[in-house]
């Protein structure tokens, strides 16, 4: 099921609650929540106290997508805080099977995440324990940056895998995901699309929002 995970990173934060409202009203259903530590990336953004204040906000799923260097340290705050899913990179993961188990024995759904320079073929071992696959398809770090295209062929590959393996793991795709790229990335074989950018601005967001599903549910249609 094509779904528009709305990225709050682009979103006006003295407004949070209401920013969400609105891009909810143009058919979003996934608040995507991106928490930067300062560390594995250089920005700083949220974290649980955030979450918490959105949960009580919104009853869409809280899709938490953690680029920091420690995970393990900070998920029992944040499934205090109400988030639904968790995503870990796979690069700074050296017991990912264990973090994934962690977050799912917390109550929240396990993602792994991928950056650009990191093959596909790492995640073979944990594909049947994720919820969701997140493929970067930007450097992580900040909104607003160019689709790097080589990301379409790691989304086939993992539905390719998937479909071998008889797997249900979710294809998600983050990073320049706009209003020209998306079309490919359902073609692809993507499904929760991120995007920030493409959505959030004053007075356009619904109409971004519904614009921007309308041509994903294109190519979800034509890819059928
Ligand atoms: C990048 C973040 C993305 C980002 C997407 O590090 O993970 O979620 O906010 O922003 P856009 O849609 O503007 O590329
Ligand atoms: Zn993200």
């Amino acid at each position: 099921m094509i779904e528009l995970a709305f990225s709050i990173l682009a979103s006006d934060f003295s407004r949070l609650a209401e920013e969400v409202a609105i891009a909810a009203s143009g058919g979003g259903t996934v608040v995507h929540v991106d928490v930067m530590d300062g560390h594995f990336v250089p920005n700083l953004t949220l974290g649980p106290p955030v979450v918490k204040s959105l949960r009580a906000a919104t009853k869409l799923p809280l899709d938490c997508h953690l680029m920091v260097t420690n995970p393990d340290t900070l998920l029992p705050a944040f499934a205090d805080a109400g988030a639904d899913w968790v995503s870990v990179h796979q690069e700074v993961c050296p017991n990912l099977h264990r973090t994934l188990q962690t977050i799912a024995n917390l109550g929240m759904q396990p993602g792994v995440v991928i950056n650009p320079a990191t093959p596909v073929d790492t995640l073979v071992e944990v594909l049947p324990m994720v919820h969701h696959v997140l493929v970067m398809s930007v450097n992580p770090g900040a909104g607003g940056q160019s689709f790097i295209p080589r990301s379409l062929d790691k989304i086939r590959h993992l539905a390719r895998l998937r479909h071998e393996q008889n797997l249900n793991f979710r294809i998600e795709v983050d990073g320049g995901v706009a209003h020209d790229t998306v079309g490919s990335v359902v073609e692809a074989g993507a499904e929760l699309l991120v995007a920030g950018s493409a959505i959030f601005s004053p007075g356009k967001t619904k109409q971004n929002a519904i614009d921007f599903l309308a041509t994903a549910r294109a190519a979800a249609l034509l890819k059928a």
